[in-house]
């Protein structure tokens, strides 16, 4: 239906006067849907062909639909805006169809509704920004994997509470957080095939009409394979909620990454450098150097989550079919995949110009670090753990009141607490000898954590 200002509606010919401007303006979804056009696009060149089928176009007119999409493709990659009367994205392919290839294009709609057509959109859409994101956190891995690379032997805290712990390689705190990127990637992979399912067929809720061919669609859209329920496919909006839980949990990942480089990259800790240009100054304070794109990745990673519980409450309390509140999806949707798209390549950028102050780091490997290594020099001389573990507290007592590092008590403090202790134990407070004791699969030992590279390059 075509106005004299050049409007189109693809309904309101059962109302006596048109939409008040209040509701067209709460409805109108095309300031957020405007980016599933080339989705849409394909779509209807696949509708078209499925028409063909279903004896509803002939092949040449099937033939010239097609051809008017790709202009109106054109037409709109070139610049075409919408006008004031586009409710959305569908309104407006087909209002440029409709100049484009003009007869034919009056039939496309065919069996057809803009909710099974938009829950499509969406899903081939969702698909392709999965793998994008898949793409950019596989480079962030590449990153993490490198900087492990190159400091496999160097040696800082792990904290437990955020107090000081036990010695560890830095290649084994950065892998630490790689691998949670990797279950990231299967939850996208997941999301993704929770998307590969085609709607298109459903109609508004009951099923097309008309025969069309709903498997050869889906091939043809590069779909794994097409919804079993029309009523189910309408109103289903699970692959969004997986996307989105996928998102919230790599942002979470990132957020994670980000607080603790921004903890080391303190004056206070000062075991990282952060890049120039990877870092902000003050406007006031020249001195500073703020790690930005990692506050911002914490920070992000609240408004994910809030995308996707925006989602699961709108999906709550809907009846089943197409309700309008589904309008809404897109909105959280596209912010949480264009947040990620935009901090992703910051975090990476932030990672790979990371400068390592190794000296920094060992030195904050105190000698009360290896308290841990002491009970299990006891535990290797047939004491038992718990014996051990009261030896060894002791020392740490002594050392605490005396204002020295444990490793600084003389041998005669070790015979007083334990006498198992010998004089090889003062070899055994170093914390490369804490490490090698740890070659258990997982653990930061060289060897375990040699092995571990070996298989998160195996991962990529
Ligand atoms: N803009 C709508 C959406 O995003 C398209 C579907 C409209 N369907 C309808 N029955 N009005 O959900």
């Amino acid at each position: 239906m075509s106005g004299t200002d050049g409007s189109h509606k693809l309904w309101g010919g059962r109302f006596a006067g048109g939409p008040a401007p209040e509701l067209e303006a709460v409805n109108r979804s095309i300031g957020t849907d405007f980016r599933l056009w080339p989705v849409d696009v394909r779509l209807s060149q696949a509708w078209a062909d499925g028409l063909v089928t279903a004896g509803v176009y002939s092949p040449d007119e099937a033939r010239a639909v097609r051809e008017g999409l790709e202009r109106v493709a054109a037409r709109i990659a070139g610049g075409e805006a919408p006008i004031a009367s586009d409710e959305d994205v569908h309104t407006f392919v087909d209002r440029l169809l409709h100049l484009e290839a003009p007869g034919a294009a009056g039939r496309l709609h065919t069996g057809r509704s803009r909710n099974d057509q938009v829950a499509t959109d969406t899903r081939m859409w969702t698909m392709d920004a999965m793998d994008r994101v898949d793409g950019l956190v596989k480079q962030l891995q590449e990153v993490l994997l490198e900087q492990a690379e190159r400091h496999r032997d160097a040696v800082m805290p792990a904290y437990t509470h955020l107090q000081r712990a036990q010695p560890v390689s830095v290649a084994h705190w950065l892998l630490s957080h790689f691998w949670p990127l990797t279950r990231d990637r299967q939850r996208l992979a997941a999301a993704r095939r929770a998307a590969s399912v085609m709607p298109l067929g459903s109609g508004a809720i009951a099923g097309s009409a008309f025969p069309v061919p709903r498997e050869q669609i889906a091939t043809a859209l590069g779909f794994a394979q097409i919804s079993q329920n029309s009523m189910d496919a309408v109103g289903d909006r699970d692959f969004i909620a997986e996307a989105l839980f996928a998102l919230t949990m790599l942002a979470t990942h990132l957020s994670r990454i980000g607080e603790d480089l921004i903890l080391f990259g303190s004056s206070e800790f000062g075991f990282v450098r952060f890049g120039d240009a990877y870092s902000t100054g003050s406007s006031m304070m020249p001195q500073k150097r703020n790690p930005d794109a990692l506050e911002l990745a914490r920070g992000s990673s609240a408004r994910m989550l809030g995308d996707l519980v925006a989602l699961v409450t709108t999906l709550k309390g809907l009846p089943s079919g197409y309700n309008k509140d589904l309008q809404e999806d897109k909105r959280a949707l596209f912010d949480a995949v264009d947040g990620m798209v935009l901090l992703l390549p910051a975090v990476t950028g932030s990672l790979a110009t990371l400068r390592f102050d190794r000296v920094r780091m060992l030195a904050a490997v105190s000698g009360a670090m290896m308290a841990t290594d002491l009970a299990d020099y006891l535990v290797r001389k047939q004491v038992s753990f718990r014996d051990a573990h009261a030896a060894v507290g002791r020392l740490v007592r002594e050392a605490e009141d005396a204002g020295i590092d444990l490793g600084a008590l003389p041998f005669s403090s070790f015979a007083a607490a334990h006498p198992a202790f010998a004089e090889d134990v003062l070899t055994e407070l170093g914390p490369q000898r804490s490490l090698e004791h740890r070659n258990v699969a997982g653990g930061t030992g060289p060897k375990s954590v040699d092995a571990q590279i070996a298989n998160a390059r195996a991962e990529m």
